[in-house]
């Protein structure tokens, strides 16, 4: 028989190339390409062969399938995020950067089912079982009745799980860690990390266990190898936060059996991960009441408001092009919010850098957060303090108009409860018959040009040194 040609395949996309290349032409990656046994090697003989199909019955949507009941972990920050708990013979990819807490998090969920007593298996493909128990010691876990195994042979896991009572959950961590018999690639490989998901996920799919399989991130955001995974998997959470602040945040990215705009806030203690049952108390805690350019932003995370300070810094330039630094929030956003500022309302801002951050490190999706970086920018370039008890909310679009936006009362009545007293958003959406009761007094602004007027008219704020003597102006 001809000997079977190896085929190149890109270690992040997946994609099969006939020769090695520097960059992968699918996904743009460099360096990317590794030799790999073709993955024709990994279909079983029969199907290769000429075997005649087997019949298969044909069902009808309206069929009784009972609903698969959800199995509560335990941790509300992490089930709401799983869309209400795990559903049985799901798999979960969890993603993160190393380091981010992913082994943590799952311990203490795996620890928080045993106790409920459920049995959950934890496989351990980086950390030996000595590194694990330690772990869970520091965390105080020590007594959960969780099974642990280090381990990284796919076929020697399957066979164990297949052992004993059915697993409630099997964490697998990671899947880059994982190689399986029937592929000759290297461990690590796009190749291996596929088959072995395979193989796991038929596992998850027969047994009808739920099984949580780890995958790293590559600098870029990807899921390093595992991005091949994740259209096989039923749900991808990712696990995200930065080296200088404690928080973290469980996102679901796709959820086969449930939402995929809720979050799970969590802050890193010395005794593992601690669930954030109100993270606007948290974002807010380290605010700057007098300085002008912040404003705090009434936003949503599905269907919980989150409240946040975003902070604009404008300075003149001293570059031929000036600065456009952003972090939390979309740079195609901030630019479409300087051209509308600069176009309808004749603030000026291109001799200017911008900085814009969202404090604490949170990451804003929403274009609702047009009009409070706007108030940010307009306040920062004008030296005007905005009153620190009011809140920010509304979409702006390129007219110059501020355009209502989803959840208002949710927004309001979070605002509310932490304090604020007034809300500065675009008017709620005519269809309402009745105006619904808000919880806050609303000051409706219906373009952009009222804001920056507003703010305008606030003045800049006097230096500190005038304000403690007591100096009148004029
Ligand atoms: P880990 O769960 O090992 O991360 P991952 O599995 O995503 O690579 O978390 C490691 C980090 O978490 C490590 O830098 C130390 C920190 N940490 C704490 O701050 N407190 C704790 O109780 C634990 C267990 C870890
Ligand atoms: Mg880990």
């Amino acid at each position: 028989m001809a000997k079977r040609p190896a085929s190149f395949i890109c270690q992040i996309c997946g994609a099969a190339h006939t020769r090695w290349q520097g960059k992968c032409e699918s996904c743009g990656a460099w360096n990317s390409i590794a030799e790999e046994a073709t993955a024709s090697d990994a279909v079983p003989a029969t199907l290769r062969g000429g075997r005649r199909g087997r019949l298969i019955a044909l069902e009808s949507l309206a069929g009784t399938s009972e609903d698969a009941p959800r199995v509560r972990v335990g941790i509300s920050e992490f089930d709401r995020v799983a869309g209400g708990g795990l559903v049985p013979g799901s798999v979960l990819l969890i993603g993160g950067d190393p380091g981010i807490g992913k082994s943590t998090l799952l311990i203490q969920a795996s620890a928080a089912l045993a106790e409920a007593g459920h049995r959950v298996i934890y496989v351990s493909g980086e950390e030996a079982v000595a590194q694990v128990r330690l772990r869970a010691e520091r965390l105080g876990l020590s007594g959960a009745p969780v099974e642990l195994a280090a381990e990284t042979n796919v076929e020697d896991i399957v066979a164990t799980l297949a052992e004993g009572r059915r697993p409630v959950l099997v964490v697998i961590d990671s899947i880059q860690t994982m190689w399986t018999d029937a592929v000759e690639s290297a461990p690590g490989t796009v190749t291996q990390v596929r088959s072995s998901a395979q193989t796991l996920i038929r596992y998850a799919k027969r047994a009808g266990a739920a099984v949580i399989l780890v995958g790293h991130v590559t600098k870029d955001g990807q899921i390093a190898g595992p991005r091949v995974v994740e259209h096989m998997v039923d749900a991808v959470l990712s696990f995200e936060g930065d080296g200088a602040h404690h928080f973290r945040i469980l996102r679901a990215q796709k959820n086969r059996f449930g939402p995929t705009d809720e979050i799970g806030v969590f802050e890193m203690t010395g005794l593992g991960l601690a669930e954030v049952a109100n993270p606007s108390e948290l974002f807010l805690s380290n605010r700057d009441r007098g300085a002008p350019g912040t404003a705090v932003y009434a936003g949503m995370e599905g269907t919980r408001p989150v409240l946040v300070e975003l902070q604009a810094l404008v300075v003149p330039t001293s570059l031929g092009t000036p600065r456009r630094a952003v972090v939390g929030w979309d740079p195609a956003r901030l630019s479409m919010v300087l051209a509308v500022l600069e176009a309808r309302c004749g603030v000026k801002l291109g001799a200017h850098d911008v900085h814009l951050n969202v404090a604490g490190g949170f990451r804003i999706t929403e274009p609702a957060a047009d009009l409070a970086v706007a108030a940010a920018l307009v306040s920062s370039l004008s030296g005007a303090v905005l009153p620190p008890d009011s809140v920010y909310f509304g979409e702006i679009s390129l007219t110059g108009a501020v355009r209502p936006v989803p959840h208002s009362v949710a927004r309001l009545k979070e605002a509310a409860k932490l304090g604020f007293v007034r809300a500065v958003a675009p008017a709620a959406k005519a269809a309402a018959k009745e105006p619904p009761e808000t919880p806050l007094p609303v000051e409706t602004v219906g373009s952009l040009g009222d804001i920056v007027a507003s703010i305008a008219a606030r003045g800049p704020r006097r230096p500190a040194r005038e304000r403690e003597q007591g100096y009148q102006e004029g």
